[in-house]
């Protein structure tokens, strides 16, 4: 399968867990380069369902190794809870998970302030998963962060932490918040440093002598491309590059030894947190969470959802390179009679197809839609390509050819046997 990035090309939850899981069979190290606990991978195996937040998927599956890089943002105990629940379910983790020394942490006093900050902007509040993703790496920038090999070192993060408790108790009293005991945060995550001791590894390291062996490698992205700090709809974005380039960074691997990119997207546009979303639609919303659809894998929060926004998602695959594309959750348009795609965006005279920088503008954009019939039958049994209804190939093949890149994999369920190679 050579080296494959795989990314999201909408606002995060496009299905990527289960399309990541799907091409894993091929690849030998599974890696995640960027974000935090923040991300939620749901897949589902033979009726079991996992949720995986900072582990690659591919740990699912024997024999692959598995890579969080330095791109990603840590929180250790998180990470231990994780690996626990993976133990609890017999799944191997020892020998074949790797955590970058260099990744930086995420420590309570971040979700602290992710909490605090979020409620004093109020109306304008970005909607975080409040995991703490926006401070940590905020430290990073910073250059004021703790690192893995921090917390594999007693005497170092003692007195590193020590430092960062004192600033930051002196931030949250200003908020009015509670502040931190030093201790209680020492000990809890010096043990979770323990624990996840023997996972440590010099990634860049082992990810270079895979690359001389031949090995492929899959670099998953959580996340989605309007959620990229530099790409997405900021403010309303997370804090990390969702997008392509963010493999490369996210893990010492250079672009020229990457030679594939994959883009995941539903069948229609998803978001969770606040920022536009140019064709939300409450019929389709109503529609999907009656369904039992839409709620999401970390928060569970209901989904804001809306038809298929081809401007966003053609803009993904220009700035991801994307060269082949998986649709997912077909089947949650199973029902419908007339199914909508918007072509353009339009603000008064104004008509784009491309998405306006400026918050303001898209958020006045009003969606310009193509129609298309509905299929109106289940297809979550459907095996092959053309046994799917004519209807639902017409449909796919079309919002392929609006967004620009060739229809690779299309996904009528959770499991992994309900993917359709086209
Ligand atoms: P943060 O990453 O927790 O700071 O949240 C920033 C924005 O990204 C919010 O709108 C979140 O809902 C969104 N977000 C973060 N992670 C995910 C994800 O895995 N899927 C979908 N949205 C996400």
């Amino acid at each position: 399968m050579a080296n494959t990035i795989l990314v999201g090309a909408q606002w995060g939850d496009e299905g990527k867990g289960k399309i990541i899981d799907v091409l894993t069979e091929e690849a030998d190290v599974v890696v995640r380069t960027q974000g935090g606990n923040n991300a939620g991978h749901t897949v589902h195996i033979k009726g079991q369902k996992y949720v995986l937040h900072l582990v690659p998927s591919g740990i699912l599956r024997k024999k692959k190794r598995c890579v969080i890089s330095n791109g990603v943002v840590v929180d250790p105990v998180s990470l231990v809870g994780e690996i626990e629940g993976l133990r609890k379910l017999g799944v191997p983790v020892d020998g074949n998970l790797f955590l970058s020394e260099t990744a930086h942490l995420v420590l309570p006093y971040h979700r602290e302030l992710d909490a605090q900050r979020e409620s004093l902007k109020g109306k304008n509040k970005i909607g975080t998963t409040k995991r703490g993703i926006g401070p940590a790496y905020g430290d990073k920038a910073a250059r004021t962060g703790l690192r893995v090999l921090d917390l594999i070192n007693p005497e170092r993060f003692r007195r590193q932490l020590e430092t960062k408790i004192k600033e930051n108790n002196e931030i949250l009293k200003a908020f009015g918040a509670k502040p931190l005991s030093f201790k209680k945060v020492h000990d809890e995550y010096r043990a979770a440093g323990d624990y996840l001791k023997s996972f440590v590894a010099n990634t860049v390291v082992l990810l270079h002598e895979a690359v001389r062996r031949g090995d492929d490698i899959l670099f998953e992205g959580a996340q989605g491309t309007f959620l990229d700090i530099d790409h997405g709809t900021y403010p309303f974005v997370t804090s990390s590059n969702t997008t392509a380039g963010g493999a490369c960074t996210g893990s010492g691997v250079p672009p020229h030894r990457m030679d594939w990119v994959v883009g995941v997207m539903k069948a229609y546009t998803t978001r969770v947190g606040e920022g536009p979303l140019p064709t939300e639609n409450a019929e389709i919303a109503d529609m999907l969470h009656a369904m039992g659809r839409e709620f999401g894998a970390t928060t569970g929060r209901a989904r804001r959802c809306g038809w298929f926004d081809a401007v966003a998602t053609r803009h993904a695959c220009m700035v991801n390179g994307i060269d082949e594309l998986a649709v997912t959750n077909i089947d949650g348009l199973d029902t419908l009679q007339t199914i909508k795609v918007c072509i353009a965006y339009r603000d008064g005279s104004k008509q784009y197809d491309y998405i306006p920088n400026d918050i303001e503008v898209l958020g006045r954009c009003q969606p310009v839609y193509a129609e298309f019939p509905g299929w109106d039958v289940p297809t979550h049994n459907v095996k092959k390509w053309k046994q799917l209804p004519s209807r639902t190939r017409a449909y796919l093949k079309a919002i392929a050819e609006l967004t620009g890149a060739e229809l690779a994999i299309a996904s009528v369920g959770p499991g992994r046997e309900q993917t359709i190679f086209v």
